[in-house]
């Protein structure tokens, strides 16, 4: 398959395609200033010429979505809407343009996250994102025409990525990237639609 991955040079992206390719895909791997290509998701503009230049793909991927993590008190509406912007809007442009140009029977693949189902301290901007994605993906499923799916992957924190959020994350199962791959595999490659794969162990 065609694979287009958003956040494809990310710590969850950079195994995702790997382990596409090793089974077969063309990735088409996507960022702001990395990959193949380069668009900005919370650019609806970006997002259409993205579709309209890269053709024929069967599945799109998004392993890419900012949000701030700062405690409830100092969160501001401005600080919040990173994480509307870019995790929630992002994701959910790729899947409203995107619907309309690929493949027949393609897919979404969209990223969330272990704390909107598990809080922790300063996430409560991420969790939002999370939870909004997690229930657009649930309805979404029911809806798409031309037998697209759409899934989403949760997963806990990314053991390459402690270094930078371990001390958000004590006490948590972190779990290897190319572990939670396997999960965006499990949704192209699949039957299913309308899940959220949770990898927190
Ligand atoms: N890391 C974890 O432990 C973990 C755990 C659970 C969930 N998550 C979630 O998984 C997602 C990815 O995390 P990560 O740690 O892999 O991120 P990362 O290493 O920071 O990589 C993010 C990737 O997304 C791209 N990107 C960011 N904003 C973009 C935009 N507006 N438009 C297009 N591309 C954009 C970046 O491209 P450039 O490099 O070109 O800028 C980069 O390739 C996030 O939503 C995060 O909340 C992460």
């Amino acid at each position: 398959m065609k694979i287009i991955v958003v956040g494809a040079n990310g710590t969850i992206g950079t195994a995702v395609s790997k382990e596409l390719e090793s089974n077969g895909h063309e990735v088409v791997k996507v960022g702001r200033n990395s990959g193949d290509y380069q668009m900005d998701m919370t650019n609806i503009e970006d997002i259409k010429l993205m579709f309209e230049q890269i053709k024929e793909v069967d599945a799109v991927i998004s392993t890419a979505g900012a949000a701030n993590f700062d405690d409830l008190s100092e969160l501001t509406p401005e600080s919040n809407e990173v994480a509307v912007m870019s995790k929630l809007l992002g994701q959910i442009n790729l899947v409203l343009i995107g619907q309309h140009y690929i493949n027949e029977g393609g897919s979404f693949t969209l990223t969330t996250g272990v704390i909107m189902d598990d809080p922790i301290k300063g996430g409560v901007s991420s969790a939002m994102a999370g939870g909004g994605i997690n229930a657009f993906v649930q309805s979404a499923a029911y809806e798409l025409k031309r037998n697209l799916r759409i899934n989403n992957v949760s997963p806990n924190v990314i053991e390459e990525a402690l270094e930078d959020y371990g001390d958000f994350f004590k006490g948590y199962t972190a779990v290897p990237a190319s572990k939670a791959a396997k999960a965006y595999l499990k949704s192209v490659e699949g039957i299913q639609t309308g899940q959220t794969y949770r990898v927190y162990e």
